[in-house]
């Protein structure tokens, strides 16, 4: 059993959709997994709606939650489920100050060409703080929306200046997820890139990621 979070302060990163494919692709590989969606905006829960609507298996358990009970509902729900992935967006990061500190995992969206250096400084500081309650827990930077023409080089640009940085409490991740209509047409249809299955390196990539994260 773990919790991952898919978290940062900044909008529009990815950590719905990253979120909602690692779900998805859980529940491929048969296990009982819970979608926690902690943002008001609902976009995860959408997802996940129109995945029963169209009848989509396996389904993909989701629920919305809030607010200060959060912490001992996630620790509740761990124990019912295989694994819980929490998509912390949201603007106000109460909810995700409480998924940091119960979660096994954080991995945080940095789109190349938003890069927002001070929310990344603000991520390290908001990590080292749950690291003080929940020691246990590891913090990925997962480059997402990287340009897919090979002669714009932004992905080594930006790993060399995060590593450059040399925060404290934030990895890098060593896969990186592309900027591809997939991702966007197999969200609309309630789908994993995995299963919308049109885009070959979409899905390599994402393969990429869930093995990064739970080790094939
Ligand atoms: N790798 C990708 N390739 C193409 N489009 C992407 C990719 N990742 C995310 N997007 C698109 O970028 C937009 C923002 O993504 P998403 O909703 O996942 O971000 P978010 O961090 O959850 O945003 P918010 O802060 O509003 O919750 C969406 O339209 C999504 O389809
Ligand atoms: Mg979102």
């Amino acid at each position: 059993m773990s919790i991952t979070v898919f978290g940062g302060e900044k909008g529009g990163t990815g950590k719905t959709t990253l979120a909602v494919n690692i779900a998805a692709m859980l529940a491929m590989k048969g296990k009982d997994v819970l979608l926690l969606d902690t943002d008001r905006q609902g976009t995860a829960s959408f997802w996940a709606t129109v995945r029963d609507e169209e009848n989509i298996e396996p389904r993909v358990a989701c629920v919305q939650k809030f607010g200060k009970g959060l912490p001992a509902q996630v620790r509740d729900l761990a124990e019912r489920y295989d694994e819980i992935i929490i998509d912390a967006g949201g603007r106000d990061s109460m909810e995700l100050r409480y998924a940091l500190g119960v979660a096994d995992r954080a991995y945080i969206p940095v789109q190349p060409f938003q890069f927002d250096i001070w929310t990344i400084r603000q991520m390290d500081t908001l990590v080292e703080m749950a690291k003080g309650l929940n020691e246990e827990l590891a913090a990925f930077i997962v480059l997402n929306r990287v340009a897919t023409n090979p002669a714009i080089r932004e992905d080594r640009e930006t790993r060399e200046f995060i590593t450059r940085e040399d925060f404290q409490h934030l990895a890098l991740a060593e896969s990186m997820i592309r900027d591809r209509i997939a991702f966007r047409k197999a969200a609309r249809d309630g789908l994993a890139v995995v299963e919308y299955g049109q885009d070959r390196k979409a899905v390599n990539e994402m393969n990429q990621l869930y093995e990064e994260i739970y080790g094939d």
